[in-house]
């Protein structure tokens, strides 16, 4: 890529989220935008500002080497000093200053891309500074879609629905032979720290299944009485069961005989073939057991996901190494909700797995764990600060992930209780050569 066209790229990329984000805080009034609509998440106007106050921090105060525009705010807007309970309280700016801030910050980055090299240091190397606030940018946007999910009111948000299910009759599960692959990127130039480097892993043979598990499928281990039999169930899982007394995933309500769920506003039944989402790890893992299977590990899923046999190479995504087209997966946004299974064929990884990018994040048996040789950068607090913490790891975004903030090798984690973001899962088991 040129120095020009990578201008362009970001250019791009900066504009794309933000229209995202325009959308998400124009979609409700003042007084929504201010609220705190769960004790989970931060009210949107907060959010809105602290992408802004992190752009500001990387490319016009570090990258572009200019003035603070707000560095009083600084302190408001930083995640570690205030949890989301707390963000309310504080005296943020309010939604027309928060507009005016993000939109001179805004300004001057624009200013600090026509005039900074992009070579010469590593944070601007390829754009990285640009492409992280980018990611950083999507992912608060993600964030700000999972609180409209939490509001209540009328629906304000709307999209088309997505593409059918193919049609074909897909095998239920596909087999991954052993042997070592290469898992996490040196090259990709956008890549977090925790994605790199690339390394050497060695996996046993497993199958897995070769779309998420459905709400059908999700149903079925509900009415088997799954969450009320403890055999299913990790001793953490069971604990957290009971305490939140979990029957159902949430935004799920029983309507008579069957059930009904909220999605955005919208009262709806549930869509049988539709991916499972807003379950919790435990929930996951229950019904893992229940069908006789697993969760599949970080690197089943990357090796799935990314491992070509027939090259023996690792790519970028499931189909290839381009990027992705509305034709591969269902992200961004575009749809508010996921596609049925077996949706997105031209998606589908080398060994015939479908949707694992897009639709939704899937929970994966593994905990937060540097790479070998991990280097923190540019900051702790990205990822080193969590290495060890209680997280499970979640792969491939959801229909509200942003392709700048998702590939092969993109690593999410959250904790096992967590249940408003949009995850899913799929299932792995052991190979037991007979
Ligand atoms: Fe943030």
């Amino acid at each position: 890529m040129t120095a020009i066209d990578l201008r362009f790229a970001i250019a791009e990329a900066l504009e794309r989220s933000r229209d995202r984000s325009t959308r998400l805080t124009d979609a409700v009034d003042d007084n929504d935008l201010v609220r705190q609509h769960s004790k989970l998440m931060s009210p949107l106007v907060w959010d809105l500002a602290h992408i802004g106050n992190q752009e500001e921090l990387w490319l016009v105060r570090d990258v572009g080497g200019r003035d603070p525009v707000r560095q009083d705010i600084d302190e408001l807007y930083d995640a570690f000093q205030h949890p989301r309970a707390e963000r309310p309280a504080l005296p943020l700016l309010n939604p027309t200053e928060a507009r005016a801030y993000v939109r001179e910050v805004r300004d001057k980055v624009f200013d600090v891309l026509d005039r900074t090299p992009l070579e010469g240091r590593k944070l601007v190397e390829n754009g990285f500074a640009f492409g992280m606030i980018v990611q950083h940018e999507q992912q608060h946007d993600e964030t700000m879609l999972a609180t409209h999910q939490l509001r209540t009111g009328a629906p304000v948000l709307h999209a088309p629905e997505p593409p059918a299910a193919s049609g074909e009759r897909l095998p239920a599960e596909v087999f991954v032979a052993g042997g070592p692959f290469e898992m996490g990127t040196s090259l990709e130039p956008w890549a977090l720290d925790n994605e790199r480097p690339a390394h050497q892993v060695q996996v046993d043979s497993f199958w897995i299944d070769t779309v998420p598990v459905s709400n059908g499928q999700y149903l079925a281990f509900i009415d088997a009485g799954g969450y009320d039999d403890q055999r299913w169930w990790s001793e953490r899982g069971w604990a957290y069961r009971n305490e939140a007394n979990l029957t159902a995933p949430r935004f799920w309500r029983r309507d008579g005989d069957g059930w009904l769920r909220t999605r955005f506003g919208v009262v709806e039944p549930i869509p049988l073939d539709e991916p499972v989402v807003h379950v919790c790890f435990w929930e996951a893992q229950a019904y893992a057991a229940w069908a006789g299977k697993r969760l599949p590990t970080e690197p089943e899923w990357e090796k799935a996901a990314r491992y070509d046999p027939e090259t023996g190479r690792s790519r970028r995504y499931p189909w290839g190494d381009e990027d992705p087209t509305p034709e591969h997966a269902n992200l961004g946004q575009r749809h508010l909700r996921p596609a049925p299974v077996g949706a997105y064929p031209l998606g589908q990884s080398a060994y015939g797995v479908r949707q694992l990018v897009g639709d939704v994040w899937e929970w994966l048996d593994s905990d937060f764990r540097p790479y070998p040789g991990f280097k923190a950068f540019p900051y702790k607090e990205y990822s080193e600060v969590f290495f060890g913490g209680d997280y499970k790891m979640l792969r491939g975004g959801s229909f509200g992930t942003d392709k700048a903030a998702v590939r092969g090798t993109f690593r999410n984690w959250d904790h096992p209780i967590r249940r408003q973001i949009f995850a899913g899962f799929r299932c792995a088991r052991d190979h037991r050569p007979d």
